[in-house]
């Protein structure tokens, strides 16, 4: 998958049973990335390829940056998500937290900020809820093509950048928000096995591609594809979803069929894996 192809991660499957990624419907990219997989690796060591930094590079990335956050932040979209999670997310967020007074911030996947406006808009998003919402704490970032450059412009926004590539699976043993905008299937599946307990799940707030959609697509076909989801749609028992409005087209590439998802298993017999 390339790294902000749109839409990344909602599959669709072919009548010969395979899978292919439904195509962009407006604002193709290409991309510079190479394709990096998503292992079923644990945790390795991770550092940007590149060893040289451009402090030109770094100026211009910084300005996109800020330039960025003051229109997501001034914008009808922003107005309308910090709205939606005020009011509707509000009980959830506050059951997530329980006694803690704020939640971490995991971005899995935000892509190449440098290259592409999506991962911009989508960083301005985290880094503006951060200001707003008093409950989110530090902001961790991790995409293994993330060069030294953008870390470190990453870094002079206030996040820290991960030095091990997690594969997704984070536990979540306090409160803890997975902002992961298009992301593929199989990270948020490797991050949902890792965190399969009741205690762990109740932990989640998980922003990303709609579970929903993933199950109307998986119906559609049974195949190999299907079982490597499997934790996505057996999650979707006990989990309440929001879908989010992008609003206007400026917002649409970015963060298209993205939803909020709330989990909370009760009994250990919901955590069996079916697809029902
Ligand atoms: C489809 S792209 C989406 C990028 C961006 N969020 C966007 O919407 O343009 C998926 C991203 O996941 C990243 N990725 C792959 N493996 C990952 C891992 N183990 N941890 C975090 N991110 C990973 C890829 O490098 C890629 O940038």
């Amino acid at each position: 998958m390339e790294a902000s192809a749109k839409p990344p991660a909602i599959h669709n499957c072919t009548s010969d049973g395979g899978w292919t990624v439904v195509l962009p419907r407006r604002g193709r990219q290409r991309s510079k990335a190479t394709k990096v997989g998503v292992s079923e690796e644990k945790q390795e060591p991770w550092a940007p390829t590149d060893s040289q930094t451009d402090p030109s590079r770094e100026t211009s990335m910084m300005q996109k940056m800020e330039r960025c956050i003051n229109r997501v932040g001034s914008s009808e979209f922003y107005s309308t998500m910090r709205c939606q999670i005020q009011t509707s997310l509000s009980d959830y967020v506050h059951r997530v937290l329980g006694s803690e007074t704020k939640m971490e911030m995991v971005v899995y996947g935000i892509g190449s900020i440098e290259s592409y406006e999506p991962p911009r808009l989508q960083l301005s998003l985290a880094i503006l809820m951060r200001r707003d919402f008093s409950w989110i704490g530090n902001i961790e970032v991790y995409d293994p093509v993330l060069s030294l450059s953008e870390s470190r412009v990453i870094e002079s926004l206030g996040c820290s950048v991960m030095s091990v590539n997690e594969h997704g699976r984070r536990e979540a043993q306090k409160p803890t928000m997975f902002f992961m905008p298009h992301c593929e299937a199989e990270l948020y599946n490797n991050l949902l096995q890792a965190n399969w307990k009741l205690n762990l799940l109740r932990n989640m707030v998980l922003f990303g591609n709609s579970f929903e959609t993933y199950k109307e697509h998986a119906s559609l076909c049974k195949n190999s594809r299907v079982n490597s989801m499997e934790h996505i749609l057996s999650v979707r028992r006990f989990t309440t979803e929001f879908r989010i409005k992008t609003v206007s087209d400026d917002y649409y590439n970015a963060f298209h069929d993205s939803s909020w998802h709330f989990f909370s298993p009760v009994l250990e017999t919901e955590l069996q894996l079916s697809d029902s």
